[in-house]
């Protein structure tokens, strides 16, 4: 999935605009969007959109994001939206693998009982909200087979450690930042799930927005978060593989069936090896679930 697009689940108006956005997922804040007294109410809200819309055909995928663990506001959010029967949780703040595996149970057992399918509902988790979360990134290998996608975020983390801001003068993000959004890369490419990169929080800045995507694209993110609809053409684009690149990977793939799947190749006055190969392919695979046709 390339774009995932936040919207506040206390807010039909915009849910009805994130459902229009072309976004590839909703994510329906019932978290840091949503006042503490409009609790309730956003789950009654983000409950019967996803019913409503769950049957529809080409909507966004439907993601809520519940609060964390220690709130005690978990088994309440879980309680109405799983029988909702939504796409996937996001889940927040988490420390380790091990949040995970507690939310896969809490969600199981609301599956069982709300009668929807077992395993249906995926999981995506936000791992580097805290100091001591950023030490345990790389335990969400085996935490749940309903983990799909690892993403990071600046703002609380900046909090937790009472960071004066997380951007330099040039707007870029300060090193600690920029670490964890590479733990953040490793810890999800080590789990074998989805590594999605962070919003950009200033939404009227698409130049900066368009950058940042770019450099994700690149270092191996394949999505990104947004928190406004106007985001979400670029980085639909910027996460689509071009056409020369879908050209460039299947004459790679060509080039090393036509040599017998050897070790080495030539191409363009190029030396390709394995690894080339093994990126044609991840690349193929990117553009077929991004809903390109690659025969
Ligand atoms: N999802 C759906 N619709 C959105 C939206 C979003 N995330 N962000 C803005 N819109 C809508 C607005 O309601 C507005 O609709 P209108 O033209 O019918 O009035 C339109 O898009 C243009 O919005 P704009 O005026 O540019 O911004 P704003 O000042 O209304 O909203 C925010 C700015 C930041 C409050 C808003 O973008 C937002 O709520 N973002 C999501 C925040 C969030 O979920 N944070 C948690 C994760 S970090
Ligand atoms: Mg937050």
């Amino acid at each position: 999935m390339r774009s995932y697009l936040f919207v506040p689940g206390d807010s039909e108006k915009k849910l009805a605009k994130g459902l229009a956005s072309q976004a590839d997922v909703l994510l329906i804040d019932l978290e840091d969007s949503v006042a503490q007294h409009n609790k309730q109410e956003a789950r009654t809200i983000a409950a019967n959109f996803v019913k409503h819309h769950q049957s529809q055909q080409n909507r966004p995928q439907l993601f809520v994001r519940i609060n964390a663990l220690d709130t005690g506001l978990t088994e309440a959010d879980l309680a109405e939206i799983i029988p909702a029967n939504p796409d996937g949780i996001m889940v927040p703040k988490t420390l380790s693998g091990h949040c995970i595996t507690q939310i896969d149970a809490k969600v199981s057992a609301q599956e069982a009982l709300a009668g929807v399918q077992q395993g249906s509902i995926q999981l995506m988790a936000v791992a580097t909200e805290t100091a001591s979360a950023i030490f345990n990134l790389g335990t969400y290998g085996n935490a749940s087979p309903r983990l799909c996608a690892l993403t990071w975020g600046a703002e609380d983390l900046s909090a937790d450690l009472g960071a004066e801001t997380n951007k330099d003068e040039t707007g870029a993000l300060t090193s600690p930042y920029k670490l964890v959004r590479e733990l953040c890369l490793f810890g999800a490419v080590a789990a074998g799930v989805q590594p999605i990169d962070a919003i950009h929080a200033n939404f009227r800045d698409l130049d900066g927005l368009r950058a940042e995507a770019t450099a994700a694209k690149r270092d191996g993110y394949i999505g990104k978060m947004a928190i406004h609809p106007a985001q979400i053409p670029i980085i639909n684009e910027v996460f689509t593989p071009s056409f020369e690149a879908i050209d460039k990977a299947k004459r790679i793939l060509a080039a090393f069936q036509e040599a017998g799947n050897a070790g080495v190749v030539g191409l363009d006055g190029e030396m390709l090896d394995r690894p080339h190969l093994r990126r044609a392919q991840t690349l193929l695979s990117r553009a077929k679930s991004a809903g390109i046709s690659i025969d």
